[in-house]
């Protein structure tokens, strides 16, 4: 990826407050993989997973619920190796999110869900969120795939029109990889309409069809 713009590449959570930049719609914050971690949710998976989607939703306003929650959820996998980092993981992840949405006062709903995706691979779109900023992590499995600004033709773009085939070159589409933080700017943002990252579900294919994602995101109160 050559230096974009309208995306940082962070050291470390504290560079998400960039995303209030005005040209800044994408944040992506490089992690190795932690292989304690991995092999937790492996086991999550493996143990709770249906074939079909099947997704833990919690809705986190107020705000401070999510770490009773989650420790309620895993309390029979407590004692697996790999649980508290992870646990620990996702409540850092939920306090930074919390921060960066908070910098601004407007924003103040925020939901979490973790999903354990199993072997439906919907079919991925380019599409954009209708949301003000949410922030993804692929623990096990393929990440999210986007396009720099420069590839993608809004030019009379409507709402709800396709936007795959606005994308100018197919062989530059990027890719999150797992255990990689990604916080993206959508179409709730003020003043960030028309501008907002164009991203997609990943292209499964007929293999690695298990994934872990977390996602967090955030709307304006009174946006339902
Ligand atoms: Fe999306």
């Amino acid at each position: 990826m050559n230096s974009l713009d309208h995306v940082v590449v962070a050291q470390s959570v504290d560079d998400f407050f960039r995303i209030h930049e005005p040209n800044i719609n994408l944040i992506i914050l490089p992690r190795d993989e932690n292989n304690a971690v991995k092999k937790f949710f492996e086991e999550i998976h493996k143990r709770f997973a249906n074939q079909n989607t099947s997704s833990y939703f919690y809705e986190c306003f107020p705000d401070d619920i999510f770490k009773p929650r989650l420790d309620h959820h895993f309390q029979d996998v407590r004692n697996l190796e790999g649980c508290e980092e992870a646990v620990n993981d996702l409540t850092c992840l939920a306090d930074s999110f919390r921060k960066i949405s908070r910098r601004n006062q407007r924003y103040h709903q925020m939901y979490i869900d973790l999903a354990l995706l199993g072997e439906v691979n919907d079919t991925p779109a380019f599409h954009t969120d209708k949301v003000e900023l949410r922030l993804i992590c692929t623990y096990l499995g393929r990440g999210t795939e986007w396009v720099s600004n420069d590839n993608v033709n809004r030019e009379s773009l409507t709402n709800g029109e396709d936007i795959n085939s606005r994308i100018r070159d197919q062989s530059k589409i990027y890719q999150i990889k797992p255990f990689w933080v990604a916080l993206m700017k959508g179409e709730l943002y003020v003043g960030n309409r028309g501008r907002e990252i164009i991203h997609r579900s990943p292209n499964l294919g007929d293999k690695d069809l298990s994934r872990v994602r977390y996602r967090i995101t955030s709307t304006p109160s009174n946006y339902k």
